[in-house]
C-alpha cells in the first residue's frame, strides 16, 4: 500500500492525515487552484476534498490513475458523479459526520432569526437600544416544516419538538412509521407549505430540488413564513426569496449555504430581514475529526478492495 498517492485539496484535520501515511503518501495542498489540481492529478490513486473543490469532468478524465474520490463532508454536488462512474472511480462520503453539528446550527438560526437576536445584536453594536421596536414570536407551538427527514432533518426534528415546536415533514422516501419516530407528522409538501409557521430545508442539492423553493412554492405558504436553510444554496431562488421578502409573504430567512459561495455581499446578504452566515455549519472540531477518521478510513478500504459503508456510485 506505501506506494498508493492520496491528494488532498481542502481542509482536512490531522487525525484523517496521520491515519492516511500509515498506509499511503499523502499529499496535503489544502485551497489548490483548479488548474493546479488539472495539472497534477493523474499522479493520484485517491482524492479527497470537502465542498471547495470542484471535480468536474476535466478532473475525471485527467485522473488516469484515479480509483476513489473521498468527500469529507455530506454534499456530492460538487464532484461529477456521471464522470466518475463511467470511468470506474468510486466516490465515497461521510453521511453522518456532520449531523449534529448541522441540526445544532439549524436550531441557533431558528432561534436567532424568530426572536430577532442578530437584529438586536447589530442595533447594540450600532449604540441603539431597539427594545421597543422588537417584540417577536415565541417558538412554542409554532409548527417546524422539515423539508427532507434524512440524518441532519431528522435530528432537528427531535431537537425542535423537545422546545415545544409542532414538527411536520415532507420525505417521500421515508415511512409515516420513520417520522413519527423522529417526532414528525407525514404531510405532503403543499400541507407543508399551507401549515408551517418555519420551514427548514434539509434536502440534497439535485437537478429535482435545484429552485424548489421559488415563487410557486412561496405563494403555496402561509404568510410571514420563516425560512430557514443550512442545506445547498441552489435549493432556494434568491431572486423569488427576495420578492417574497420584500411582499411580506417570508417574514425572514437564516441562511448558511447560497447559490456563489462566497456569495459577496448580494441582495441576498444584506437584507434586513436575512441572517446569513458563512457555511459553517458542520465547522465545529468534533464534526470536522469525525469526517476526517471516517473518510481516510472509506478511502483506505476502497483502496484496499474491501467493503464499503457509504459508497455513492
Ligand atoms: C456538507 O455537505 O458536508 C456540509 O455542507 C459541510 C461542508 O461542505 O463543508
Amino acid at each position: 500500500m506505501a506506494q498508493m498517492k492520496i491528494l488532498i485539496t481542502d481542509n482536512f484535520t490531522e487525525n484523517g492525515i496521520e491515519s492516511l501515511s500509515a498506509s499511503a503518501d499523502v499529499d496535503y495542498q489544502p485551497g489548490m487552484a483548479p488548474d493546479d489540481l488539472l495539472d497534477c492529478i493523474s499522479a493520484y490513486d485517491a482524492l479527497i476534498v470537502r465542498g471547495r473543490t470542484k471535480v468536474n469532468a476535466d478532473v475525471i478524465v485527467a485522473a488516469s490513475k484515479l480509483k476513489v474520490i473521498g468527500r469529507a463532508g455530506v454534499g456530492v454536488d460538487n464532484i461529477d458523479l456521471a464522470s466518475a462512474q463511467s470511468r470506474n472511480i468510486t466516490v465515497v462520503n461521510t453521511p453522518t459526520a456532520n449531523t449534529i453539528a448541522v441540526a445544532e446550527h439549524t436550531l441557533a438560526l431558528i432561534f436567532a432569526l424568530v426572536r430577532s437576536v442578530a437584529q438586536g445584536d447589530a442595533a447594540m453594536k450600532s449604540g441603539r437600544w431597539i427594545k421597543d421596536d422588537i417584540v417577536s414570536t415565541e417558538m412554542g407551538g409554532k409548527v417546524l416544516g422539515i423539508v427532507g427527514l434524512g440524518n441532519i432533518g431528522s435530528a432537528v426534528a427531535q431537537r425542535a419538538a423537545g422546545f415545544g415546536l409542532k414538527v411536520i415533514a415532507h420525505d417521500p422516501k421515508k415511512t409515516d412509521e420513520f417520522l413519527s419516530r423522529h417526532s414528525a407528522e407525514s404531510v405532503t409538501l403543499a400541507d407543508l407549505y399551507s401549515r408551517a409557521d418555519i420551514i427548514s430545508l434539509h434536502v440534497p442539492l439535485s437537478p429535482k430540488t435545484q429552485h424548489m423553493i421559488n415563487g410557486q412554492a412561496f405563494a403555496q405558504m402561509k404568510r410571514g413564513v420563516y425560512l430557514i436553510c443550512t442545506a445547498r444554496g441552489g435549493i432556494i431562488n434568491e431572486t423569488a426569496l427576495l420578492s417574497a421578502l420584500e411582499t411580506g409573504q417570508v417574514a425572514g430567512a437564516a441562511l448558511d449555504v447560497f447559490a456563489q459561495e462566497p456569495p459577496g455581499l448580494t441582495a441576498v446578504v444584506s437584507h434586513p430581514k436575512v441572517i446569513a452566515t458563512p457555511h459553517i455549519a458542520a465547522q465545529t472540531h468534533q464534526a470536522q475529526i469525525r469526517a476526517a477518521a471516517d473518510i481516510a478510513d472509506e478511502v483506505l478500504a476502497a483502496l484496499r478492495g474491501e467493503p464499503l459503508r457509504w459508497k455513492i456510485v
